[in-house]
């Protein structure tokens, strides 16, 4: 019966990073972005079968990908992140009591990662790693500052993000009726009126959107001598 599975989304273009390939399939220090997020999760002992979402027509060249690695299904994403998730989830088997859902872009998430998530689920229906905000923090209306936000009660979300798997289906199942999409699972169990808990999550674990954010990646993966 499997434990936990984890839903990895990498079916987004990566409009913003302006690459040919979709970004799951760009290379950091060689191999690609989906590689390295698959094999974290899989690094987990926790996890033992991992659902990747696709770009639509790149299903053969993810599980290409992903077959070395281990216990994996390739499911065809979706339009939105949201209905990437909705397909993912799909698939997990009825029996999977968890759930990690994590976005293929943040590729440098350690497996210590997934494990703290699902370590702090007990009693929780969700838990979401978070750093804290560093800058000054303004609401800016039409140009104009509203107000500062206390910084000390805001943070930043990363993924793995941990479920129960009937909170994230419920979640969603609301979400989709009401017509709302999020941008992390989080939100939308939020939404719905689960807990959903706070651990801290990793400065190095950035989600890659921009070129600048694959050398800073790039980067980091040199220094930590990891390739
Ligand atoms: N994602 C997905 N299905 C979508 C859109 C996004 O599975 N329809 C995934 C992406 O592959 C990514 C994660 O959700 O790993 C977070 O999305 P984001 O960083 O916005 O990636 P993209 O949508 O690919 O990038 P952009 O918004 O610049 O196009
Ligand atoms: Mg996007």
């Amino acid at each position: 019966m499997p434990d936990a599975v984890a839903i990895v989304l990498a079916a987004g273009t990566g409009e913003r990073l302006g690459l040919q390939a979709p970004k799951a399939f760009v290379p950091l220090g060689g191999r690609p972005i989906l590689a390295r997020a698959v094999s974290a999760a899989l690094a987990c002992p926790s996890i033992d079968l991992v659902v990747v979402t696709a770009p639509p027509g790149s299903e053969d060249l993810a599980h290409a990908i992903v077959e070395p690695l281990g216990a994996h299904a390739v499911v065809t994403g979706g339009a939105t992140r949201h209905a990437s998730v909705r397909a993912g989830l799909a698939v997990v088997p009825e029996e999977a009591s968890t759930v990690v859902c994590h976005d293929a872009a943040r590729a440098l998430a350690s497996p210590a990662l997934f494990e703290e998530v699902l370590d702090a689920l007990p009693g929780w229906d969700g838990v979401v790693p978070a750093v804290p905000v560093s800058d000054t923090v303004k609401r800016v209306r039409d140009g104009a500052v509203v107000r500062t936000e206390p910084r000390d009660e805001l943070a930043l979300a990363q993924t793995p993000q941990a479920f129960t798997t009937s909170a994230l289906r419920g979640a969603h199942a609301r979400a989709a009726a009401a017509g709302l999409e999020f941008t992390d699972d989080a939100a939308a169990l939020e939404w719905a009126g689960y807990r959903v808990r706070v651990v801290p999550g990793e400065p190095g674990n950035f989600k890659i959107t921009t070129v600048a954010d694959v050398l800073r990646a790039e980067h980091l993966l040199v220094e930590a001598g990891g390739g």
